[in-house]
């Protein structure tokens, strides 16, 4: 009962505010660990399937709109956990009424058991909007299921940072925490539970981050050489710009970002890996201009992140269908300004953790249009057996839902 209740209180704060906060897990934090695990599948879950629950709840509400909101959201879980986790009716039905308020206990548990009654026949298709789904399927094509497949489970990705991958698997596995390298990252490890990852002694000492295995390709496309001039234009929590030293602390990387409270938390990311870019600067790439010129830089431009719906489901509530044009407009707008601040011969390095053809293949084919000094090259230089189709890689095929392209500023032309 404890962890539904942990869950409904996570979920409550998540769909009003269309957002879950790393700290909402907290409150999970007195949990058991199997609790723990229940808590985070639950709750992703009725995230990830979220238009589908209501359909079905709706069919069984007089008056959806009239329903309380923390009411729906019990509904919701209980339908996720029937349909989905197939946990046994009157389980289900049972704690969800004795954790509904009494004035609402009747209509709690006479939904839920007609929803326990379909709910052997019933599974769960998408999980997107109706809009969504169609533009993904046009977008997509025959990858569209390995889209959804990928989205499915939710797994964790570390990064090795201030000891070997071998060493930090070692580490875990004394910790029975299973974990694994991953295949096409030299630095990637994969653990398929532990969410309490964070609070491990060896990522305090900054042994590992967190970095899926898509996004730790980026350091190898940009592949910082000595002395190189490279911009991290949108340094975020400083993961990459972290990545990107590690692999070469002689490449002169300057770390960029608009938000102050990702500086920040760039800021503790760096103290606790014991990793520093050689500057940091607070701009905003779309409204003013930089005094200087790199050799690369590294584009990991704002997005829709629908790559990474598996682990951040919430984003399925906030997204709304201009969003994905509007995302492409920036990223086009940042690249030209960008582009000015590349030096001759230098490399822009464009990586988005999405796969709507706008904001990956569209922007770069927009770009190159109207630049006839820039060539789009595999970023892999063939040593990857990724499809390189003239402008960029999408991963999904391989990984998951991210998208790099390479464009070089080719004066000879
Ligand atoms: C995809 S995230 C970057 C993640 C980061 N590279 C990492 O690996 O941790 C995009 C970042 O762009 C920043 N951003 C958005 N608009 C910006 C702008 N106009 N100028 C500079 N940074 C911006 C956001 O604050 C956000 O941190």
């Amino acid at each position: 009962m404890k962890a539904r209740i942990v869950a409904l209180e996570i979920l409550n704060e998540g769909i009003s505010n269309f957002f879950i906060s790393r700290n909402a897990w907290k409150k999970t934090s007195n949990l058991t660990k199997q609790d723990r695990a229940f808590v985070r599948r639950l709750v992703y879950g009725t995230l990830r399937y979220y238009f589908e629950i209501d359909k079905i709840i709706d069919t069984f509400l007089k008056d959806t709109k009239k329903t309380p909101k923390d009411l729906k959201n019990i509904l919701r879980m209980g339908t996720y956990e029937l349909i989905e986790m197939k946990i046994p009716p009157y389980a289900v039905v049972n704690e969800y009424t004795s954790i509904t308020r009494p004035k609402f206990k009747g209509l709690v548990n006479a939904v839920l058991r007609k929803i326990s009654e379909i709910s052997d026949k019933t599974h769960f298709e998408s999980g997107l909007p109706p809009w969504l789904y169609d533009k993904l399927k046009k977008d997509l094509g025959d990858i569209f299921p390995l889209f959804l497949e990928k989205n499915e489970f939710h797994e964790i990705y570390l990064r090795a940072v201030n000891k070997s991958r071998d060493e930090i698997i070692l580490d875990l596995t004394k910790q029975n925490i299973e974990s694994y390298p991953t295949h096409f990252s030299p630095w990637g490890i994969k653990c398929t539970e532990g969410t309490d990852l964070d609070s491990f002694e060896q990522f305090e000492n900054g042994d590992f981050t967190f970095q899926d295995e898509s996004s730790q390709l980026v350091g190898i496309v940009v592949d910082p050489k000595s002395g190189e001039k490279i911009l991290d234009a949108f340094g975020g929590v400083g993961t990459k710009t972290t990545h990107l030293v590690q692999i070469n602390p002689k490449a002169v990387v300057t770390y960029n970002d608009i938000n102050r409270s990702k500086i920040s938390i760039a800021m503790d990311n760096f103290k606790r890996m014991r990793i520093f870019p050689s500057k940091m600067i607070n701009t905003d790439i779309i409204n003013s201009t930089l005094n200087e010129k790199f050799d690369k830089i590294l584009v990991d431009a704002p997005c829709t992140a629908l790559g990474t719906i598996g682990k951040h489901p919430d984003l399925l509530l906030r997204l709304i269908e201009k969003d994905i044009t509007e995302k492409a407009q920036m990223q086009l707008k940042m690249l030209e300004n960008l582009w000015e601040h590349l030096s001759d011969d230098g490399e822009i390095i464009y990586s988005v953790c999405t796969v709507t053809k706008e904001e990956t293949d569209g922007v770069i084919s927009k770009f190159i249009q109207n630049h006839g000094e820039a060539i789009c090259v595999d970023p892999f230089e063939g040593k990857m057996n990724f499809d390189f189709e003239k402008l960029g890689v999408q991963l999904l095929k391989w990984i998951d839902g991210f998208y790099i392209s390479k464009i070089v500023k080719s004066n000879k032309r």
